[in-house]
């Protein structure tokens, strides 16, 4: 009994942990926006077919040159997004295209058709440092 009450204490004392990890690692920690992508992460979260609420991004582009689904594919995406709108990075132009996606509608697609998934501030940039593998 006694030692199954210290196995308890240890796992919550564990979970307090790791949450406590957790939260620190989502705190800024200097890099601000950009930069703290991980796209290895990002490339997971890609390839879900579902993200919280809305549909995945899989399920919509494709990682096949020229193939449509209900959007653009984005291969080699990284080669094009830093020129798709002036004066915005490849980076910036990514990262805007996930989190306002009407804000620039892609030529030959509609606009309302990219729902704006709830992500942390962690997984838009794990998003946007994976596609910016995609050259
Ligand atoms: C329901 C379908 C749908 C889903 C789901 C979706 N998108 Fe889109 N996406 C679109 C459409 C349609 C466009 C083109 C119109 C526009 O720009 O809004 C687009 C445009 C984009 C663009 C700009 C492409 C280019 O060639 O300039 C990027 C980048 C992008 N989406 C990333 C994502 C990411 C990352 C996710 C997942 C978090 C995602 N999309 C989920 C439909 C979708």
């Amino acid at each position: 009994m006694r030692r199954a009450t210290l196995f308890v204490v240890v796992g919550v004392l564990m979970a307090v942990l790791a949450l406590a990890g957790c939260g620190g690692s989502q705190a800024p920690a200097g890099g601000g926006a950009g930069g703290a992508g991980d796209a290895a992460a990002g490339k997971a979260l890609f390839a879900q077919s579902v993200l919280g609420s809305t549909p995945g991004c899989i399920t919509c582009h494709s990682l096949e040159p020229g193939k449509t689904l209900v959007g653009p594919s984005i291969a080699g995406i990284a080669s094009r997004a830093g020129k798709t709108v002036a004066g915005q990075s490849a980076e910036q132009y990514l990262r805007q295209s996930i989190l306002e996606p009407d804000a620039h509608v892609t030529a030959g697609f509609a606009k309302g058709l990219m729902p704006k998934p709830t992500l942390t501030e962690q997984q838009v940039n794990d998003l946007v440092a994976y596609m910016l593998t995609l050259k």
